[in-house]
């Protein structure tokens, strides 16, 4: 195992609030494009949380590329694409928010303001530059999100159910843009069709991994285990252990 490569973690054990969301988790994430799926409350956000240095294990250790991002920030190596679009974005324009990605690159801000600019035009988002971000919908201000992680291009992208408030025509171009990335991808998602090709996907249960094989083998278990808990009336008791979703 290439511990320069991709994302290690090492008897993990984080603690929020008053109970342990990990304990004992060891994980090596060195495929490019990862899945991650499981009920609200299983720790999908939390691992993101850990990888990308928001939240310190109380104790094990967490590495990115042979880097301990919570000994030493890295800017640059990992992003993270929030699962709440208000969580991520800081700025009150479009072309704001795309700038400040631009920071680690030492540009200056009329420069990154020009590139942010040049970036949505490639995209045929022109129009969007100066749009308030309080004037788009929750599924647009998702894909701000998107965009500007893409510019700001981290080594590392962890996308916590990105596609939650993306309409169909956004669902499908952000699957385009992920098997396009040359970074690794970690994606967490409710909608298994986007991750069931990935050559990996975890199933999170309880802070714990309950099956890690690829997509296609992963998803169909997952649907079978939940078609199951609603057919044995099972499925409401998940929901009460996962306070916050
Ligand atoms: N800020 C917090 N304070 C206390 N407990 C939290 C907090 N955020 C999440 N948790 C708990 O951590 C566990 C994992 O949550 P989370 O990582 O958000 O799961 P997921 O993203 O898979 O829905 C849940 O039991 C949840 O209640
Ligand atoms: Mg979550």
């Amino acid at each position: 195992m290439d511990f320069d490569a991709g994302i290690h973690i090492d008897k993990v054990r984080l603690q929020r609030g008053s109970s342990n969301v990990f304990d004992g988790l060891t994980l090596h994430l060195t495929e490019a494009r990862i899945g991650l799926i499981g009920d609200n409350g299983a720790g999908k956000s939390s691992l993101f949380r850990l990888i990308c240095s928001l939240d310190a294990p109380q104790s094990g250790s967490v590495t990115v590329q042979g880097r301990n991002l919570h000994a030493q920030r890295q800017p640059g190596l990992v992003g993270m694409m929030f699962q709440n679009p208000d969580d991520q974005i800081i700025f009150p324009t479009v072309e704001e928010e795309l700038a400040l990605g631009l920071q680690p690159q030492g540009l200056s801000r009329r420069d990154a303001l020009d590139k942010a600019q040049q970036f949505l035009a490639q995209r045929g988002l022109a129009p969007w530059a100066t749009r308030a971000i309080s004037s788009l919908s929750q599924g647009q201000r998702q894909h701000v999100c998107w965009l500007a992680l893409l510019i700001a291009a981290p080594q590392v992208l962890l996308l916590d159910e990105p596609f939650a408030s993306l309409d169909l025509p956004g669902q499908a171009l952000l699957d385009v843009d992920i098997g396009a990335a040359s970074q690794q991808v970690v994606v967490s998602t409710h909608i298994l069709s986007h991750v069931l090709g990935f050559e990996r996907v975890l199933w999170m249960e309880q802070g714990r991994v309950r099956m890690d094989a690829a997509g296609a083998q992963v998803c169909a278990a997952y649907e079978a285990d939940v078609a199951q808990r609603v057919a044995t009336g099972l499925a409401g008791a998940a929901l009460a252990k996962g306070v916050r979703g």
